[in-house]
């Protein structure tokens, strides 16, 4: 029997939802189960919507028919992107305990670390607010740059903007919120601006992770690839950690999402603590 779901006026048939997830796993390595068919429905009902269109039917073909331009939206629409300020702090502690007084044992002149997926900034921005502050007193500063980057066009425009709102910003201890974010006054009471110290070490970018080749010279120190993988099927998931073996340097740390492990799926890195990995030196 064909399945049909309902929102209002559309219907997403299986034939339909199939094109979708089939053009998203291709282009994006997101996979699709069954279970995320309502997701599917609800998320792209937005943008024919948006578009003025009446149906999933018309969206297919106008997304085959304006593929180049829509595959972004498209695309934007489909992701997941939640995320937090210091989330999994654990993560944190251990860059400032562990992580950095090993690299400054090395005398860097520069550290270069990658948020891989870092959604609308917040993980960027805590990488960064966290190296600020171990650096803050200390005498030798190295340079510090973070790449961060995403597929969602959408997400990284807010990241780049760097404003947040109350809700978004209310786990921030006090005194961090204060010396890294700009609060509005007037008309914009109750959001928070992220000020240039810390938005100058950042640099956005669009990168696809299931590309087979990313556009970074020279190797990071610190790569964050967290709660993104679990869209991802193992086949996915192990080639781009193959790639990730390239990017990263000898002695440099990878860190993954709280839910996720690599270590059956690639033997590029091994565990140094929970979620978080080294590399293995071939
Ligand atoms: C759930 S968020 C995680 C954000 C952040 N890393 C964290 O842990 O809070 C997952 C992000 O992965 C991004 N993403 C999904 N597939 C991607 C791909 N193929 N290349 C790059 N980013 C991707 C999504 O756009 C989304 O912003």
């Amino acid at each position: 029997m064909r399945k049909k779901v309902m929102l209002n006026t559309y219907e997403l048939e299986d034939a339909e939802f199939d094109t979708f997830k089939q053009l998203i796993y291709d282009e994006t390595g997101i996979k699709l189960t069954e279970l995320k068919k309502a997701l599917v429905r609800a998320r792209l009902t937005k943008r024919i919507r948006k578009l003025g269109l009446d149906s999933f039917k018309d969206y297919n073909e106008y997304l085959k028919n304006n593929y180049d331009a829509e595959k972004f939206d498209f695309i934007n629409s489909i992701t997941t992107n939640k995320t937090d300020f210091f989330r999994e702090p654990r993560h944190f502690d251990y860059i400032k305990n562990v992580v950095l007084p090993e690299l400054d044992n090395m005398k860097l002149k520069k550290i270069r670390i990658w948020s891989s997926a870092c959604s609308s900034g917040e993980e960027p921005y805590t990488i960064g607010i966290s190296l600020l502050e171990y650096y803050e007193n200390k005498r030798n500063k190295p340079e510090i740059k973070i790449l961060a980057t995403d597929i969602d066009t959408n997400v990284l425009e807010k990241a780049k903007i760097g404003i947040y709102t109350f809700e978004q910003v209310k786990g921030i201890d006090s005194p961090l919120l204060k010396k890294y974010f700009q609060k509005g006054k007037g008309e914009n009471e109750g959001l928070f601006r992220i000020k240039d110290s810390l938005k100058n070490i950042i640099y956005f970018r669009r990168l696809n992770l299931q590309d087979e080749t990313y556009p970074m010279k020279g190797h990071f120190d610190i790569i964050f690839c967290r709660n993104v993988i679990i869209y991802f099927d193992k086949e996915t998931q192990s080639r781009m950690f193959k790639r990730f073996s390239k990017y990263i340097a000898d002695n440099g740390y990878l860190f993954i999402g709280h839910s996720e492990n690599i270590t059956r799926i690639c033997d590029d890195f091994y565990l140094k603590g929970n979620t978080i990995y080294g590399k293995v030196l071939k």
